[in-house]
């Protein structure tokens, strides 16, 4: 089973960003927590700022994995192009948040991937991502 974490904008920098908000771990050594948990599961990592290459990403991986967990940070609120590419993918996408977004400001209550999306986890820290790979489990 291949599973791809795709990140957006800003994600790269977890660990110094806003620390009370997003923690102070840094996504590199998250993943290879993740790795050792899920040894079942062919785990691979994506992160660009760039609204298109994640979008790009997204349609190669629509051929070459099982599953995508999605955080796309502040482009969940303001992109309907990446929107529109999880509507246009048959594999499942799993919408992820660190932070809870509902608790947050009212532009973060919107997104436009939810709806295209196999779920949504929000507000578990780092661990969103863990609960979301555990869907693949099952
Ligand atoms: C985020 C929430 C977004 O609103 C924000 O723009 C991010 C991170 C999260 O993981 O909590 O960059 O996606």
């Amino acid at each position: 089973m291949k599973i791809e974490i795709v990140n957006g904008p800003n994600l790269n920098l977890l660990g110094e960003r806003e620390p009370e908000i997003y923690g102070n771990l840094t996504f590199e050594k998250y993943f290879d927590e993740l790795k050792l948990k899920f040894p079942e599961i062919e785990l691979s990592y994506f992160h660009s700022n760039v609204e298109g290459e994640i979008i790009n990403r997204l349609h190669e991986l629509r051929k070459i994995s099982n599953g995508i967990i999605l955080n796309a940070g502040a482009y969940t609120h303001t992109s309907i192009a990446i929107g529109d590419a999880v509507a246009a993918i048959q594999i499942p996408v799993i919408e992820v948040h660190i932070s809870n977004v509902f608790a947050r400001e009212e532009f973060r209550h919107h997104s436009f991937i939810t709806k295209h999306a196999k779920g949504l986890i929000t507000g578990f820290g780092l661990k969103s991502y863990e609960l979301a790979l555990h869907n693949f489990m099952i």
